[in-house]
Protein backbone atom coordinates (compact mmCIF):
# COMPACT_ATOMS: atom_id res chain seq x y z
CA UNK A 1 0.00 0.00 0.00
CA UNK A 2 1.19 3.57 -0.66
CA UNK A 3 1.06 6.57 1.18
CA UNK A 4 1.55 8.90 -1.68
CA UNK A 5 -0.13 12.44 -1.97
CA UNK A 6 -3.31 13.45 -4.73
CA UNK A 7 -2.12 16.20 -6.28
CA UNK A 8 -5.82 16.33 -7.79
CA UNK A 9 -8.29 18.68 -6.42
CA UNK A 10 -11.67 17.86 -5.46
CA UNK A 11 -13.62 14.57 -6.57
CA UNK A 12 -10.95 14.18 -9.66
CA UNK A 13 -8.83 12.11 -7.18
CA UNK A 14 -9.53 8.97 -6.99
CA UNK A 15 -10.60 6.76 -4.25
CA UNK A 16 -7.07 5.61 -2.63
CA UNK A 17 -5.30 8.06 -4.85
CA UNK A 18 -3.19 8.53 -1.34
CA UNK A 19 -3.81 5.89 1.35
CA UNK A 20 -2.34 5.79 4.95
CA UNK A 21 -1.69 2.40 6.74
CA UNK A 22 -1.24 2.26 10.07
CA UNK A 23 -0.38 -0.92 12.34
CA UNK A 24 -2.80 0.06 15.48
CA UNK A 25 -5.19 3.09 15.84
CA UNK A 26 -8.63 3.45 17.85
CA UNK A 27 -10.94 4.28 15.01
CA UNK A 28 -9.94 4.44 11.75
CA UNK A 29 -13.45 6.36 11.18
CA UNK A 30 -11.92 9.47 13.71
CA UNK A 31 -8.50 9.35 12.76
CA UNK A 32 -9.77 9.81 8.85
CA UNK A 33 -12.14 12.62 10.67
CA UNK A 34 -9.71 14.35 11.73
CA UNK A 35 -7.56 14.46 8.73
CA UNK A 36 -10.90 15.98 7.29
CA UNK A 37 -10.97 18.89 9.48
CA UNK A 38 -7.40 19.17 8.58
CA UNK A 39 -8.39 19.57 5.10
CA UNK A 40 -7.89 16.08 3.79
CA UNK A 41 -8.46 15.51 -0.02
CA UNK A 42 -11.60 13.88 -1.15
CA UNK A 43 -9.44 9.95 -1.59
CA UNK A 44 -8.28 9.36 0.61
CA UNK A 45 -8.13 6.11 2.73
CA UNK A 46 -6.85 5.36 6.11
CA UNK A 47 -6.58 1.25 7.13
CA UNK A 48 -5.34 -0.23 10.03
CA UNK A 49 -4.46 -3.76 10.98
CA UNK A 50 -5.88 -3.38 14.18
CA UNK A 51 -8.28 -1.05 15.65
CA UNK A 52 -8.75 -0.60 20.01
CA UNK A 53 -11.37 1.56 19.55
CA UNK A 54 -13.09 0.43 16.39
CA UNK A 55 -17.02 2.29 16.32
CA UNK A 56 -19.96 0.16 14.70
CA UNK A 57 -23.70 2.15 14.57
CA UNK A 58 -25.46 3.15 17.55
CA UNK A 59 -22.49 3.51 20.11
CA UNK A 60 -21.54 0.13 20.04
CA UNK A 61 -17.97 -1.19 19.66
CA UNK A 62 -16.55 -3.04 16.48
CA UNK A 63 -13.85 -5.60 16.86
CA UNK A 64 -10.54 -5.53 15.13
CA UNK A 65 -7.87 -7.70 16.30
CA UNK A 66 -4.73 -7.35 14.53
CA UNK A 67 -4.04 -8.16 11.23
CA UNK A 68 -7.17 -10.67 10.36
CA UNK A 69 -9.61 -8.42 9.07
CA UNK A 70 -10.21 -4.99 6.42
CA UNK A 71 -10.99 -1.79 8.79
CA UNK A 72 -10.70 1.06 6.70
CA UNK A 73 -12.12 4.61 6.34
CA UNK A 74 -12.76 6.46 3.02
CA UNK A 75 -12.77 10.16 3.05
CA UNK A 76 -14.94 11.99 0.37
CA UNK A 77 -16.13 15.36 -0.51
CA UNK A 78 -19.19 15.20 -3.19
CA UNK A 79 -20.23 17.80 -4.70
CA UNK A 80 -24.16 16.61 -3.00
CA UNK A 81 -26.54 17.83 -0.75
CA UNK A 82 -27.09 16.28 2.67
CA UNK A 83 -30.23 14.58 1.62
CA UNK A 84 -28.48 12.66 -0.86
CA UNK A 85 -25.45 11.43 1.45
CA UNK A 86 -27.46 8.36 3.26
CA UNK A 87 -27.78 6.39 0.40
CA UNK A 88 -23.79 6.21 -0.12
CA UNK A 89 -23.31 4.35 2.65
CA UNK A 90 -25.87 1.65 0.13
CA UNK A 91 -23.51 2.15 -2.41
CA UNK A 92 -20.31 1.04 -0.24
CA UNK A 93 -22.20 -1.55 0.24
CA UNK A 94 -23.25 -2.85 -3.60
CA UNK A 95 -19.43 -2.02 -4.00
CA UNK A 96 -18.26 -4.52 -1.17
CA UNK A 97 -20.83 -6.78 -2.26
CA UNK A 98 -19.66 -6.72 -5.92
CA UNK A 99 -16.56 -7.60 -4.96
CA UNK A 100 -17.19 -10.41 -2.41
CA UNK A 101 -19.78 -11.98 -4.10
CA UNK A 102 -17.74 -13.82 -6.42
CA UNK A 103 -16.03 -15.52 -3.41
CA UNK A 104 -18.83 -16.14 -0.80
CA UNK A 105 -22.01 -17.84 -1.22
CA UNK A 106 -25.41 -16.38 0.47
CA UNK A 107 -24.27 -13.16 0.18
CA UNK A 108 -26.95 -10.37 0.94
CA UNK A 109 -27.16 -6.90 1.81
CA UNK A 110 -28.86 -5.99 5.02
CA UNK A 111 -30.22 -2.40 4.64
CA UNK A 112 -28.86 0.29 5.00
CA UNK A 113 -24.95 -0.99 5.77
CA UNK A 114 -24.53 -4.53 6.64
CA UNK A 115 -23.00 -7.42 4.31
CA UNK A 116 -24.73 -11.07 5.73
CA UNK A 117 -23.64 -14.54 4.42
CA UNK A 118 -26.73 -16.47 5.57
CA UNK A 119 -28.00 -15.26 8.85
CA UNK A 120 -24.44 -14.00 10.12
CA UNK A 121 -23.11 -10.40 9.72
CA UNK A 122 -19.82 -10.32 7.76
CA UNK A 123 -19.12 -6.71 7.39
CA UNK A 124 -20.69 -3.46 8.49
CA UNK A 125 -20.28 0.29 7.37
CA UNK A 126 -20.48 3.15 8.97
CA UNK A 127 -20.92 6.59 7.22
CA UNK A 128 -20.54 10.15 9.38
CA UNK A 129 -20.97 13.56 7.32
CA UNK A 130 -20.13 17.04 8.46
CA UNK A 131 -21.82 19.76 7.11
CA UNK A 132 -20.49 23.47 6.32
CA UNK A 133 -23.55 25.59 6.49
CA UNK A 134 -26.18 23.65 4.44
CA UNK A 135 -23.58 21.58 2.96
CA UNK A 136 -22.37 18.38 2.30
CA UNK A 137 -18.62 19.43 3.98
CA UNK A 138 -17.37 15.74 3.93
CA UNK A 139 -18.19 12.18 4.79
CA UNK A 140 -15.53 9.20 5.96
CA UNK A 141 -17.28 6.08 5.18
CA UNK A 142 -15.99 3.14 7.40
CA UNK A 143 -15.75 -0.31 6.38
CA UNK A 144 -15.04 -3.28 8.54
CA UNK A 145 -14.64 -6.81 6.84
CA UNK A 146 -14.28 -9.84 8.66
CA UNK A 147 -12.22 -11.50 6.70
CA UNK A 148 -9.73 -14.29 8.19
CA UNK A 149 -11.14 -14.42 11.94
CA UNK A 150 -11.59 -17.79 13.12
CA UNK A 151 -14.80 -18.34 15.76
CA UNK A 152 -12.48 -18.41 18.50
CA UNK A 153 -11.42 -15.16 17.75
CA UNK A 154 -15.43 -13.33 18.75
CA UNK A 155 -16.49 -13.55 21.90
CA UNK A 156 -18.84 -15.69 22.69
CA UNK A 157 -22.14 -13.78 22.30
CA UNK A 158 -20.92 -12.88 18.66
CA UNK A 159 -20.16 -16.24 18.04
CA UNK A 160 -23.95 -17.11 16.76
CA UNK A 161 -24.52 -13.61 14.69
CA UNK A 162 -20.98 -12.81 13.22
CA UNK A 163 -19.09 -14.61 10.28
CA UNK A 164 -15.60 -14.11 8.16
CA UNK A 165 -15.12 -14.70 4.72
CA UNK A 166 -12.77 -17.64 5.82
CA UNK A 167 -15.13 -19.15 7.92
CA UNK A 168 -17.87 -19.28 5.41
CA UNK A 169 -15.63 -20.61 2.32
CA UNK A 170 -12.35 -22.49 4.43
CA UNK A 171 -9.81 -20.29 2.92
CA UNK A 172 -7.45 -17.68 4.08
CA UNK A 173 -7.86 -14.23 1.82
CA UNK A 174 -5.17 -11.79 0.96
CA UNK A 175 -6.12 -8.50 2.90
CA UNK A 176 -4.57 -6.31 0.19
CA UNK A 177 -5.58 -8.08 -2.60
CA UNK A 178 -9.31 -7.37 -1.38
CA UNK A 179 -8.47 -4.15 -0.07
CA UNK A 180 -7.85 -3.19 -3.62
CA UNK A 181 -10.38 -4.58 -5.26
CA UNK A 182 -12.93 -3.13 -2.98
CA UNK A 183 -11.44 0.54 -3.92
CA UNK A 184 -11.79 -0.36 -7.75
CA UNK A 185 -15.35 -1.68 -7.00
CA UNK A 186 -15.90 1.78 -4.56
CA UNK A 187 -14.63 4.24 -7.51
CA UNK A 188 -17.20 2.63 -10.27
CA UNK A 189 -19.98 2.58 -8.38
CA UNK A 190 -19.46 5.82 -6.68
CA UNK A 191 -18.52 7.91 -9.97
CA UNK A 192 -22.19 5.45 -11.18
CA UNK A 193 -24.08 6.83 -7.95
CA UNK A 194 -22.75 10.75 -8.75
CA UNK A 195 -24.10 10.67 -12.57
CA UNK A 196 -26.78 8.30 -12.60
CA UNK A 197 -28.57 8.66 -9.24
CA UNK A 198 -29.19 5.68 -6.82
CA UNK A 199 -31.99 4.17 -9.51
CA UNK A 200 -30.83 1.82 -12.20
CA UNK A 201 -27.94 -0.39 -11.18
CA UNK A 202 -27.40 0.68 -7.59
CA UNK A 203 -30.84 0.17 -7.27
CA UNK A 204 -31.15 -3.50 -8.87
CA UNK A 205 -28.19 -5.03 -7.02
CA UNK A 206 -29.92 -3.91 -3.73
CA UNK A 207 -33.39 -5.68 -5.17
CA UNK A 208 -31.45 -8.67 -6.17
CA UNK A 209 -29.75 -9.33 -3.36
CA UNK A 210 -31.96 -7.85 -0.22
CA UNK A 211 -31.57 -9.42 3.00
CA UNK A 212 -34.56 -8.01 4.73
CA UNK A 213 -36.72 -8.22 1.45
CA UNK A 214 -40.15 -9.91 3.23
CA UNK A 215 -39.20 -10.14 6.75
CA UNK A 216 -40.93 -8.37 9.38
CA UNK A 217 -39.21 -5.28 10.93
CA UNK A 218 -39.64 -2.98 13.71
CA UNK A 219 -37.81 0.33 12.53
CA UNK A 220 -37.63 3.32 15.08
CA UNK A 221 -37.90 6.49 13.60
CA UNK A 222 -37.45 9.61 15.51
CA UNK A 223 -39.23 8.19 18.34
CA UNK A 224 -41.68 6.49 16.71
CA UNK A 225 -41.92 2.83 15.77
CA UNK A 226 -43.18 1.08 12.49
CA UNK A 227 -43.42 -2.24 12.70
CA UNK A 228 -44.25 -4.09 8.98
CA UNK A 229 -42.95 -6.10 6.51
CA UNK A 230 -39.89 -4.97 4.61
CA UNK A 231 -39.83 -4.40 0.72
CA UNK A 232 -37.82 -2.95 -1.55
CA UNK A 233 -35.49 -0.10 -1.48
CA UNK A 234 -37.02 3.00 -3.78
CA UNK A 235 -35.09 5.06 -6.08
CA UNK A 236 -33.50 7.40 -3.15
CA UNK A 237 -32.37 4.28 -1.53
CA UNK A 238 -35.19 4.25 1.41
CA UNK A 239 -36.37 0.88 2.71
CA UNK A 240 -39.85 0.45 2.40
CA UNK A 241 -42.27 -0.73 4.71
CA UNK A 242 -45.42 -2.07 4.81
CA UNK A 243 -47.42 -2.15 7.55
CA UNK A 244 -50.95 -4.56 8.77
CA UNK A 245 -52.71 -2.46 6.57
CA UNK A 246 -50.32 -2.46 3.75
CA UNK A 247 -49.99 1.65 4.39
CA UNK A 248 -46.27 2.03 3.01
CA UNK A 249 -43.63 3.77 4.86
CA UNK A 250 -40.42 4.73 3.08
CA UNK A 251 -37.36 4.82 5.87
CA UNK A 252 -34.51 7.08 5.32
CA UNK A 253 -31.25 5.08 6.20
CA UNK A 254 -29.79 8.09 7.90
CA UNK A 255 -32.80 8.28 10.49
CA UNK A 256 -33.87 4.62 10.91
CA UNK A 257 -32.82 2.11 13.56
CA UNK A 258 -33.60 -1.48 12.50
CA UNK A 259 -34.86 -3.99 15.04
CA UNK A 260 -35.91 -7.49 14.32
CA UNK A 261 -35.65 -11.10 15.86
CA UNK A 262 -32.36 -12.25 16.72
CA UNK A 263 -30.81 -8.53 16.05
CA UNK A 264 -28.46 -7.08 18.47
CA UNK A 265 -29.92 -4.13 18.49
CA UNK A 266 -33.17 -5.53 19.89
CA UNK A 267 -31.55 -7.47 22.33
CA UNK A 268 -29.82 -4.24 23.33
CA UNK A 269 -26.18 -5.69 23.23
CA UNK A 270 -23.20 -2.62 22.88
CA UNK A 271 -20.80 -5.64 20.81
CA UNK A 272 -21.61 -5.08 17.26
CA UNK A 273 -20.76 -8.19 15.12
CA UNK A 274 -17.22 -6.84 14.20
CA UNK A 275 -14.11 -8.92 14.25
C1 LIG B 1 -21.76 -1.36 11.99
O1 LIG B 1 -21.98 -2.47 11.54
O2 LIG B 1 -22.42 -0.91 12.95
C2 LIG B 1 -20.70 -0.53 11.35
C3 LIG B 1 -19.32 -1.07 11.63
C4 LIG B 1 -18.25 -0.23 10.98
C5 LIG B 1 -16.87 -0.66 11.38
C6 LIG B 1 -15.81 0.08 10.62
S1 LIG B 1 -14.21 -0.63 10.83
C7 LIG B 1 -13.48 0.75 10.05
C8 LIG B 1 -14.21 1.98 10.53
N1 LIG B 1 -13.67 2.47 11.77
C9 LIG B 1 -14.53 2.38 12.77
O3 LIG B 1 -14.30 2.73 13.95
N2 LIG B 1 -15.68 1.85 12.34
C10 LIG B 1 -15.64 1.56 10.92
Amino acid sequence: MNDSGCSMSGESCPIGGRIIQLKSVDSTNDYAWNLALEGAKHGLVVVADQQTGGRGRLGRSWLSPPGMNLAFSLVLRPSLPPQDIPPLSLVAAVALFSCLETYIPRLSIKWPNDLYCGDRKLAGILSEMKLKGRETDFVIVGIGVNVNTMVDDWPLELQSTAISMRQAVDKIFALRELFQQFLTSFQSWYEYYLSHGFHGSVQQVLEKNSYLFGKQVTIAINGRTIQGRAGNVDEYGRLLVYDRREVCWPVVAGEATMMEMGDPEKRGDDNDSGG
